[in-house]
Order: structure tokens, then sequence, then C-alpha cells
């Protein structure tokens, strides 16, 4: 069913209400202080005063495994990317952007690794893990005598999230479109979770990563294994053993082991 055009603007608006509150903005001027500001654009006219943000109740979230799986029906993964290029659906991300995030590596790999969003430098860069996390990632690689060109290295969502905060659902709802095309049609056998994050949304679960690592889960036939977030192995280099454990568990699972 197609959202009337108003419905559209109510969701659209609700959603950066909830992302700036995400972000820590929690009031919002009053249409008086707006009315006497300089117009950004002069055919604006503000007809509605917007209270403060204190006590929104945010949008329900459908669970993301009930009904039809949200899927973008793009036939391959360039059409995809035009798709994201073209995307504005998240208010705040779209304006924020540099440019989306698709994806990088083999579009035939056996294994996706699965991140959470772009950060500074992917924005700057167009392309997943290239900041600090991403080399280490590709030093995580290396010792499982893998490169960046042999799998596919993805997002949960395709644009940063200002000041690198995580994702609000609903930009994860919005960009699961585009998440399960890529994975359809690169058709991995496993899908490596880096990060709670990354984890959580993909297996719509609040189970912490300590809890997820360690078994195979499944997602839509795919295999998938969870570990912890380069980020996260940076800041707690004591926790890079564990993060081993789980990549020795992947490769065993691959059936190419690396021990
Ligand atoms: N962290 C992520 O989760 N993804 C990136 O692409 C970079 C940093």
């Amino acid at each position: 069913m197609v959202d009337p055009p108003q419905t559209t603007v109510f969701r659209q608006a609700r959603q950066l209400l909830e992302s700036l509150q995400a972000a820590g903005v929690h009031q919002l001027p009053q249409a008086e202080t707006l009315r006497n500001a300089k117009p950004l654009r002069p055919d604006v006219i503000i007809t509605e005063e917007i209270g403060p943000l204190e006590g929104i109740a945010p949008m329900s979230q459908p669970p993301l495994e009930e009904g039809p799986l949200p899927c973008s029906v793009a036939p391959t993964l360039e059409t995809l990317r035009q798709e994201v290029t073209d995307c504005s659906a998240c208010l705040e991300l779209a304006s924020t952007r540099t440019q989306i995030v698709f994806g990088v590596g083999n579009p035939q790999a056996r294994l996706c690794l699965l991140g959470e969003a772009p950060g500074a430098d992917e924005d700057r860069q167009g392309e997943p893990f290239v900041g600090r996390s991403g080399q280490l990632l590709n030093k995580i690689l290396e010792a499982c005598q893998l490169r960046r060109e042999d799998v596919y290295i993805l997002n949960v969502l395709k644009c940063r999230p200002p000041g690198n905060r995580n994702p609000t659902p609903e930009e994860s709802q919005n960009c699961r479109r585009f998440l399960n095309r890529q994975l359809q049609l690169i058709a991995p056998e496993f899908i490596c979770c880096l990060g709670s994050v990354a984890a959580q949304n993909l297996l719509a679960t609040t189970e912490t990563i300590g809890k997820l690592r360690g078994r195979v889960h499944e997602y839509q036939g795919i295999q998938v294994i969870c570990t912890y977030h380069p980020a996260y192995l940076l800041r707690n280099p004591a926790a890079k053993k564990d993060a081993w454990d789980d990549m020795k568990f992947l490769m065993r699972e691959m059936g190419t082991p690396v021990d």
C-alpha cells in the first residue's frame, strides 16, 4: 500500500526527530525563534510549533523477521548501488553523508563480513573498513589467509550516522532492503558479524555479543558467526585472543582451517 503524502512527511519528520534525539539533541527551538531566524529556503513556511522532544514515544518497530522480507528487486549489485545512491529514506543521513558506502570485495564471495555503519574515513572514501578498524580487519583477514578481494565487506547501514552514533532502529529498517538484496545477489555461504550492532541487527536479537559468539546462527539460509568489532579490539586488546578463536572457528566451519 502506498502511503498518502501526509503520512510519508509525518513518518520522515518523526524519523528525523528520533535520529536527532539519538544523536543527543533533546530540545528544538520554539517556532517563534525559528520564525525570527533567517530562512534556509524562502519557500519554507513554518506552520506548526515544535515542542520539546523529551518523552517522545518511540515509533513502534515491527520485528524484522515478521512479515515479508524487506528486499529491493534490483537485478544486479550495480543497479542496487544506484538505488542506494538515490536513497533519501533517512533524511538526516542522506543530508549529512558525503557519499554512500555500498560494499566492496568479491561479488561471488563465500564469506561476507558485516559491520555496523561507515565512519568518517569510510564516508570520505566510499569504502567500508578503511580507517583504523579496517587496518586491523585486514590483519585479521591476513591471519586467515584471506585478502579483502576474497571476501565481501558490507555494513548494516550504507550511510554514516553523524558523530558515529549507533544506527537507530528505523535507519536499520530503512536500509534492510538493500542489505537483504546484497546478500541475495552475493549469496554467500557464511556471514561474519563484526560486533554487537551488526549481529543484533541481522539476527533480530538483543543477546550480547559475548553470548552470540561461539556458535553458528542462521539468516536466510546463510550460516552466521559473530565476533567482536575491530574498533572494540583496538580499545580492548585483551579480547583479541577471543576474536582469533572466533576466526579459527569460522575458518573450520568453512572447511579451510587455519590452525
Ligand atoms: N565500522 C564499521 O562498522 N563499518 C565500517 O565500514 C567502518 C567502521
